[in-house]
C-alpha cells in the first residue's frame, strides 16, 4: 500500500515535471516564431506578395502564442528566463533574413518550422507514452500546432525557400540556433 503511494506520488512529480518542460519550452518557440515573423514584416513592403503570405503566418503564430501563455498560467510555468534574449535574437533574424530577399525570407521559415513540427512532434510522442487519457487536452492543443507549423514549412517551400543562396550552410545554422535556444528554455 505504501510503496504504490509512492510509486503514484512519484509518477505525478515526473508527469508535473513533463508538462511543465514542454508547456515552457513551447511558449519560448512561439514567443520566438511570433518575434521573427515581426521583424520580416518590419523590412517588408506590407502590401507586396511575399507581405501577404508572411502577414497570415505571422496572424498564426499570435494565436498561437496567445494559446501558449494561456498554457503558461494554466499550469503555473515560470516562462524561460532567456524569454527576452530570444525575443530580440527573432527578431534579428527574421529582419535580417528578409532584408537577404524573398527566398532568403522563406529559408528561414523552412529550417524554424521544420525543426519546431519535429519538436511538437517529439512531444506529443513523449505524453502518449505517459497517458494519452491524462494529457488528452494538451495533446489536441500541440498536434493542431504541429500541423499548422508544417504548413508553414511548406508555405516557405513552395515559395522558393530551398533556392536561397547558400540555403543549406542558412538551414543548419538557423537549426542550431534554434537547437540551442530549446535547450536552454527546457531547463530555466
Ligand atoms: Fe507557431
Ligand atoms: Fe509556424
Amino acid at each position: 500500500m505504501r510503496r504504490s503511494i509512492v510509486r503514484l506520488a512519484v509518477d505525478s512529480v515526473h508527469r508535473r515535471r513533463l508538462v511543465e518542460r514542454i508547456v515552457r519550452v513551447d511558449h519560448a518557440g512561439e514567443l520566438g516564431a511570433d518575434r521573427i515573423y515581426a521583424g520580416q514584416m518590419a523590412v517588408l513592403d506590407k502590401n507586396s506578395s511575399l507581405g501577404d503570405i508572411i502577414k497570415k503566418m505571422w496572424d498564426e503564430e499570435k494565436e498561437h502564442l496567445a494559446t501558449m501563455e494561456k498554457l503558461v498560467a494554466k499550469h503555473s510555468v515560470p516562462p524561460t528566463i532567456f524569454a527576452p534574449i530570444f525575443s530580440c535574437a527573432a527578431f534579428a533574424l527574421g529582419a535580417s533574413t528578409a532584408l537577404l530577399g524573398k527566398e532568403t525570407a522563406m529559408a528561414c521559415t523552412v529550417a524554424v518550422e521544420e525543426l519546431i513540427g519535429r519538436h511538437y512532434n517529439d512531444q506529443i510522442k513523449e505524453l502518449i507514452n505517459d497517458d494519452p487519457e491524462v494529457h488528452k487536452e494538451l495533446l489536441h492543443t500541440l498536434i493542431r500546432l504541429r500541423d499548422e507549423e508544417l504548413e508553414h514549412h511548406d508555405t516557405g517551400v513552395f515559395h522558393d525557400g530551398p533556392k536561397a543562396p547558400f540555403y543549406s550552410y542558412l538551414k543548419t545554422a538557423i537549426q542550431t540556433g534554434c537547437k540551442g535556444a530549446i535547450w536552454l528554455s527546457e531547463r530555466v
